[in-house]
């Protein structure tokens, strides 16, 4: 038996597994693997827990061998991960969901007040001793209170930053989603619309939506031009679906008054002309980081493995529904 866990991570799931596998189980420390050495570390694995740095192409599946039962990524999105090579070879794919919407839903708000009120620029100016005296007209911004907010993808996140928006700043609620939600249209009265009309009339937009063909770079020059000039565009879903290029284009040249970014194009590399811009925030892809729920991404993770491999049973975050547990 050989379980494999290509980072640490937080404790919870990996006692559960040490607990259950003892000296089967191999923990790769320090900072994420090349190719090469991620598909040197799977070999012969029964079990993957991997991060979403981790790319499983049908190379590293292949790599791994005929044991291989699970991968257990620790995360909700799963854009690292082939599926469908995964499910061809019928090795069950888990990712954790539910447990970082509350996290990912505040660090949206975190970074969408952050932009509004300027708190990273006013920062630099105190500790750079250049605050002389009260202003009246400096580092104004944009009231929450009574906005519109467009979400672009209502999964578990979207609709749970709205409902934080809708409580707290009374904010009309806007969005658009491949599928529409009439229960949460009536809980907070929101509009659907169609991309470009939610782009249209939002002071404030945040994407929520997976990784996936259709929805890289889906907001890219035309979408941009939409927003109003003074909207504020905030991504804690994946960089790709911004095209970062011409979101850099947008903020210099303000057809937008400013983005807040937790995830990037190019991850880790910035699109040049973005770290240079006052009008945008950068966090280095953390909204899920609270302790609460990286906690529980890892135990959730890890308790898929144990399902898959001790129980024989089909766990609960299972992505590919047809594989059969062997
Ligand atoms: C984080 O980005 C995740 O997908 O969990």
């Amino acid at each position: 038996m050989k379980v494999v866990v290509t980072r640490e991570i937080p404790q919870n799931g990996l006692e559960l597994l040490k607990k259950q596998f003892g000296e089967d189980l191999t923990i790769h420390p320090g900072d994420p693997m090349s190719d090469p050495e991620l598909k040197a570390f799977v070999q012969g694995a029964d079990a993957i827990l991997c991060l979403l740095t981790d790319k499983i192409t049908p190379e590293v599946l292949g790599s791994a061998g005929s044991n291989l039962k699970i991968v257990a990524n620790m995360a909700v999105g799963l854009d690292n991960i082939d599926i469908k090579s995964a499910t061809d070879k019928g090795v069950v794919i888990t990712n954790t969901p539910g447990v970082l919407t509350e996290a990912v839903g505040e660090h949206a708000l975190a970074l969408l007040m952050s932009v509004a009120r300027r708190i990273v620029e006013s920062d630099k100016f105190m500790r750079t001793g250049k605050f002389k005296h009260w202003e009246p007209l400096m580092f104004l911004g944009p009231q929450l209170s009574g906005k519109t907010l467009g979400i672009v993808g209502l999964g578990r996140i979207g609709n749970y930053f709205a409902k934080i928006c809708k409580t707290a700043f009374d904010m009309k609620i806007v969005y658009y989603d491949v599928q529409r939600n009439d229960a949460f249209e009536n809980e907070f009265s929101a509009a659907y619309s169609n991309l470009d009309g939610v782009l249209k009339v939002s002071d404030f937009v945040s994407i929520h939506v997976p990784l996936l063909p259709s929805t890289h770079h889906l907001i890219s020059e035309k979408e941009l031009k939409i927003m109003k000039p003074t909207a504020i565009l905030i991504n804690t879903s994946r960089g790709p679906v911004i095209d970062e290029v011409a979101l850099v284009k947008a903020l210099k040249e303000k057809w937008i008054d400013g983005a807040g970014l937790d995830v990037f194009e190019f991850e880790p590399k910035l699109t040049e002309g973005l770290a240079e811009l006052d009008n945008v925030i950068l966090t280095p892809h953390t909204a899920s980081a609270t302790k609460e729920a990286r906690n529980e991404m890892s135990r959730l993770a890890a308790q898929s493995i144990v399902d898959v491999i001790v129980n024989k049973k089909t766990p609960e975050n299972i992505v590919n529904k047809d594989v059969q547990i062997k």
